[in-house]
């Protein structure tokens, strides 16, 4: 775990331009001085993502927010004082200290304060804005542990800060506050339940159809497995039949099928929990990878609360995949 050394030189490494993966309560970041243009840049090379997707901005408090943008509406007014620090990010009308490198060219900046003592540290430490995405390869996985941002990006990384596991364990919840209505774009930490009851009005549920911005491809969050999705009751006999068929088959068994004995490569039974399901995904996926598996049969569960980032999620994994 990060002590004060830890920080403080992270904070120093971020000054100097360089990169520092940082954990968060929903993955870890790959983070860069958001004002610097080149350490920017340097995030894109390292993740191999195509320039034209947008960053984060992280801040170390909701109070830092009107430095960021051109203006504050009351709607992200509203949503950050009730849910910051936590797995929410708003998007808004793009301040002028936020280069455009960190925008992929919008007039728009994605912000979010984190909720993880770590990450609170090292914004509190640094001062700055922190501009990080998911600590992965471009397509793949999230990382939820350190360990995963070491075997994901190894020496490309200047510092990385240990700050355990990630307890939400998906990417936070974004809401465009732009225009006259709230929308979510993806659904994540914060559940679309939570925010209709802070906002007092419905929102639209993103559908899981187009691109609808930069950086939302159909397949993303993939392990190296293919990923194919049936319904639960089918599970264990689609998984059989793929083993049969040649496939090293990794099951992801719904927890209402717990303790069914399934003639495949690997196993894992989902958590009950939407919570700790969420929590366990990405590792989920990491160790049927690992274990060398081919092909990975697995079930959606039901799209309420925290179900429908786990949803959005698998469903990308089981997306066409990029190619080039
Ligand atoms: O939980 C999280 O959000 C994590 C942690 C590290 O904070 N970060 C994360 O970043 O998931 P990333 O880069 O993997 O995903 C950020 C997504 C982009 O793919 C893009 O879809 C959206 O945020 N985004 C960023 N700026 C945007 C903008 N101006 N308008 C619309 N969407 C934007
Ligand atoms: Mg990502």
């Amino acid at each position: 775990m990060a002590g004060t050394g830890d920080i403080e030189k992270a904070a120093g490494v971020l000054r100097a331009g360089g990169l520092v993966a940082l954990p968060t309560e929903t993955v870890y970041g790959l983070g860069a001085n958001a004002e610097d243009p080149v350490a920017v840049s340097r995030i894109f090379q390292v993740k191999g993502r195509p320039p034209s997707h947008p960053l984060i901005v992280h801040l170390g408090g909701a109070e830092m927010l009107d430095a960021w943008v051109e203006e504050v509406p009351q709607t992200a007014r509203l949503l950050a004082e009730r849910f910051w620090p936590g797995p929410l990010t708003l998007v808004l009308r793009r301040g002028r200290r936020v280069p455009l490198e960190a925008t992929g060219g919008l007039q728009t900046v994605a912000v979010r304060v984190p909720d993880h003592p770590v990450a609170l540290a090292l914004l509190a430490a640094f001062g700055g804005g922190v501009t990080a995405p998911s600590a992965n390869r471009f397509g793949a996985v999230s990382p939820t542990t350190a360990d995963h941002v070491h075997a994901e990006l190894g020496d490309a990384v200047d510092f990385v800060l240990d700050g355990g596991p990630c307890t939400v364990g998906v990417e936070s919840t974004i809401v465009d506050v732009t225009g006259d209505a709230p929308s979510i774009l993806r659904p994540g930490g914060v559940t679309r339940e939570d925010l209709e009851g802070a906002l007092g009005r419905r929102l639209a549920v993103p559908s899981a159809g187009p691109v609808r911005v930069p950086g939302q491809h159909p397949s993303h969050y993939a392990p190296r497995a293919r990923v194919v999705l049936v319904e639960p009751a089918k599970v264990a006999a689609e998984a059989e039949l793929a083993q049969q068929s040649g496939h090293r088959v990794g099951v992801l068994l719904p927890a209402s099928f717990a303790g069914a004995a399934v003639k495949v490569h690997a196993m894992v039974t989902v958590p009950g929990s939407m919570a700790a399901y969420a929590r366990g995904l990405y590792g989920f996926l990491r160790d049927l990878d690992r274990q060398g598996c081919d092909l990975i049969v697995a079930s959606l569960p039901d799209e309420e609360g925290l179900g429908s980032a786990i949803a959005n999620r698998l469903r990308r994994a089981a997306g066409p995949r990029h190619t080039g």
